[in-house]
């Protein structure tokens, strides 16, 4: 069976496509779950995404995923910057991990430049929009696979 890869997004991001779209541009989260599921199909990849306005739910996703992922695709919102609960979590997760952010963060607030979750992270894409889940998703077929 193809090996699973947990994309994962916190707060506010239900509203991808009607929040910001000057920022955020006007994909949806579903466009994005139907983009990865596409692209996890050519590369021998399941896909699941998920979503929670709470840092406590999405804790329990991550502990969720280390029996179920292979890889984990996280773009934890503002809990980027304030969450060390969503860092440990993803320390208690053996397979890699992408942070990702649809807005170039660094060209943003200084409070938005300090990540957690980078201390965990593997890789980092920031400002590709909602590509960035899918460059990520490629990376990790290349890790899954060697
Ligand atoms: C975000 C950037 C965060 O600073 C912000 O709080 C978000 C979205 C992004 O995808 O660009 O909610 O993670």
């Amino acid at each position: 069976m193809n090996k699973l890869v947990t994309i994962l997004n916190g707060p506010n991001l239900n509203l991808l496509g009607k929040r910001q779209p000057e920022i955020y541009g006007h994909e949806t989260l579903d466009d994005v779950a139907k983009a990865a599921a596409a692209l996890g199909a050519e590369l021998g990849l399941r896909t699941e995404l998920k979503q929670s306005n709470h840092e406590g739910g999405l804790v329990e996703m991550i502990h969720a995923a280390r029996d179920t992922s292979a890889a984990i695709i996280i773009n934890p919102g503002a809990y980027t910057h304030t969450s060390v609960a969503i860092l440990d979590a993803l320390h208690t997760f053996d397979g890699p991990v992408f942070e990702v952010h649809i807005s170039n963060v660094h060209k943003r607030e200084n409070f938005r430049h300090h990540s957690y979750v980078s201390l965990r992270a593997d890789g980092v894409l920031a400002g590709f929009g909602t590509e960035g889940y899918l460059l990520a998703l490629r990376r990790a077929a290349t890790l899954l696979r060697d």
